[in-house]
């Protein structure tokens, strides 16, 4: 059966997947950053600023209307805004888990919101943004780039998060989503080892919980292959539909364009 969404345990309908998504990131957003940088081995941080390198053209640009979707605690919202010129239009960054965002804001939030650094004036940030990415809170036509890592696997709806991100898309603008795959081969095996058993009995050591790192190889294993979602993209409505693998396909970057009008 072609892929539809993410389904965590327990849940039948788009509506409680969601739900029980939300509740598991909520619950686990005090220790997530910490166990996203050990069980990954720090590797995120290249991930996050490489495919924030691919957008460095409309990054430049100050007047830009950029999304990061699913930002949870704001890392990649941070790659971008090293990438903005000094007094950029603010970035936004959306997430529906509400503690997940209030951590995001502390790092990436303008000056109220912000834990750690100071802001010194002109310099980029970004507005945190309560959101659903299946149901975006804004005009149709009206951003530059939507970008998201690590979320996408977990929306319930993959098709309907796609027509959504064109929808909000303007002509010409960028699409770029980042998310784990399963690599082929021996490297494969090894690493689905790693992610299936080692993974999730760590991410219970640390965490303390169960659910959200059995989730994870879970639904990375019921995600679709690369050409599968390239099709899904194409579907959407969305041209020049790429994937970059990234440290041997454990990762890779969806990049695709809404069509500019002719
Ligand atoms: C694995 S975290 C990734 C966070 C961050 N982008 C990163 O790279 O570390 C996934 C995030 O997606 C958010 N998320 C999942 N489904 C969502 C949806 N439908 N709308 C908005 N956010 C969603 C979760 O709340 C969570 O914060």
């Amino acid at each position: 059966m072609p892929a539809t969404g993410a389904r965590p345990l327990g849940t039948s309908d788009e509506k409680d997947a969601a739900l029980a998504v939300r509740q598991m990131f909520d619950s686990i957003a005090p220790r997530y950053d910490l166990l996203n940088h050990i069980l990954s081995a720090n590797v995120d941080r290249l991930w996050w600023r490489k495919a924030a390198c691919r957008f460095r053209a409309i990054l430049g640009r100050p007047e830009a209307a950029i999304l990061d979707i699913c930002c949870g605690t704001g890392d990649l919202t941070m790659a971008l805004l090293k990438l903005r010129p000094s007094g950029a239009q603010p970035i936004l960054a959306g997430d529906f888990a509400p503690a997940m965002l209030r951590r995001g804001a502390e790092k990436f939030g303008p000056p109220h919101l912000r834990k750690w650094r100071r802001l010194k004036p002109g310099a980029p940030y970004a507005i945190p943004l309560e959101a659903d990415a299946l149901h975006l809170p804004l005009r149709p036509e009206s951003l530059d780039l939507i970008v998201t890592s690590f979320g996408f696997r977990n929306l319930a709806d993959y098709d309907a998060g796609l027509r959504e991100f064109h929808r909000a898309l303007k002509p010409g603008g960028q699409l770029g989503i980042l998310e784990f795959s399963e690599p082929g081969g021996l490297l494969g095996k090894a690493y689905a080892l790693y992610f299936r058993r080692v993974l999730p009995a760590m991410g219970r050591l640390i965490g303390g919980k169960d659910g959200p790192y059995s989730y994870l190889p879970t639904s990375v294993g019921s995600f679709p292959p690369p050409q599968e979602m390239l099709a899904m993209m194409r579907l959407a409505g969305l041209t020049d539909c790429a994937w970059q693998p990234y440290t041997f396909g454990i990762a890779g970057l969806y990049t695709a364009v809404r069509p500019p009008v002719t």
